[in-house]
């Protein structure tokens, strides 16, 4: 495996106030960094003090958007160690999106190695008070100085970390949605599946007109017929229509979130019956009438559980379970985050220790 070589800040910096850390808005002192060129690898393995990149102006990334990236996290415990939570799944995802992409892979075992020595640099950064924790944001750029459109031959590798709170500033209360009918942000084949940029730059207008109105974040419908259910701008959803609880399938356009596995797991360990199917609005807005929509929320590792007290669809605007929070969102808000946080016990070897 490739040795990482580490060079410390000189001067650290001032750590926020982990009451006001908000989402993404502060940086650590290090970055993990490689190098890759074709017929040669990954090289010069390196975490070195955070700072700005030098890059050309003809950089490939900046021009056609061959990038992709990861979101992870890790957390503190009550006795003040430090863990993960399914960090391999992280890097899978990565090397499908890569794979997507024309892009290298990275090896699984350097991967945890750099993860756990660049946290391990930074430990002091993981906040300490409830509900916070260290927000991973693994990245590889195409950085080939060219203007021709074809794969790159050099890349880098970055790991950055921000110490962070609740994603949405409503924190567990529940958001309101806008289901999107006109602009969408995959389709099968395309890159939906893959956690690459140009898949959150197509998506900022429609989020945009969402939050002008109000909502937090928009449903994608599929983009053929604009008619199944697909994902939320940051999450995956789950709806709880009777006893049953409904996720879109894998169909290629949607991301397979790693918080969408891990409920779906869960659910299934208590006992709850899931269903991971196509599901139209028309009938999830159907269901709502009927009164048998009785829970829904989104799931991603930025927002962990969220529920959704709204949902507005042309017309029409439906108020799920009176605004409020369901009794199963919560218990699965309480079990997966009692399990990342260290507070219960972890039957699934979902954890991962940093020492
Ligand atoms: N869908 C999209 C578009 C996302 O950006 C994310 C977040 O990464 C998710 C779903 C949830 O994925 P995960 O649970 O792996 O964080
Ligand atoms: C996540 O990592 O959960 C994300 O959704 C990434 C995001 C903030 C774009």
């Amino acid at each position: 495996m490739l040795q990482i070589s580490v060079t410390k800040a000189e001067t650290l910096k001032q750590k926020p106030d982990e009451n006001k850390l908000g989402f993404g808005n502060f940086f650590t002192d290090h970055m993990f960094v490689m190098e890759y060129t074709e017929g040669k690898g990954w090289h010069d393995a390196r975490i070195v003090p955070y700072a700005p990149l030098a890059i050309d102006p003809a950089c490939m990334v900046l021009h056609y958007a061959q990038e992709t990236f990861e979101g992870m996290k890790a957390y503190r415990k009550a006795d003040g160690s430090i863990q993960f939570f399914r960090p391999l799944e992280n890097v899978r995802r990565l090397n499908r999106s890569n794979e997507r992409l024309c892009m290298p892979a990275v090896d699984e075992d350097l991967f945890l190695e750099a993860l756990k020595q660049l946290v391990s640099i930074d430990e002091n950064w993981v906040p300490h008070i409830p509900e916070t924790s260290l927000y991973i944001r693994p990245f590889m750029i195409a950085t080939d100085v060219h203007l021709g459109v074809h794969a790159s031959h050099t890349y880098k590798f970055i790991i950055i970390m921000s110490p962070v709170g609740a994603y949405y500033p409503e924190g567990l209360n529940p958001v309101k949605i806008f289901v999107e009918s006109d602009d969408v942000r995959a389709v099968r084949g395309g890159t939906g599946f893959t956690k690459c940029g140009g898949n959150y730059a197509a998506s900022i207008r429609a989020g945009a007109r969402a939050a002008e109105n109000g909502y937090s974040q928009v449903l994608w419908l599929d983009g053929v017929e604009r008619k199944y259910i697909e994902e939320v701008g940051a999450m995956n959803v789950m709806f709880k229509i009777g006893d049953e609880v409904i996720t879109p399938e894998l169909s290629g356009s949607i991301l397979p979130g790693i918080t969408r596995k891990s409920c779906i797991e869960l659910l299934k360990y208590w006992g709850v019956k899931v269903s991971e199917r196509k599901l139209a609005v028309e009938e999830l807005f159907a269901a709502a009438k009927e009164g048998r929509l009785v829970e829904a929320f989104g799931t991603g590792t930025a927002a962990v559980i969220s529920p959704i007290g709204a949902l507005k669809w042309n017309d029409t605007e439906v108020v799920i379970n009176n605004g409020e929070i369901g009794a199963l969102t919560q218990k699965l808000y309480d079990n997966l985050t009692g399990i990342q946080w260290g507070k219960v016990e972890d039957p699934f070897g979902w954890i991962e220790p940093l020492k």
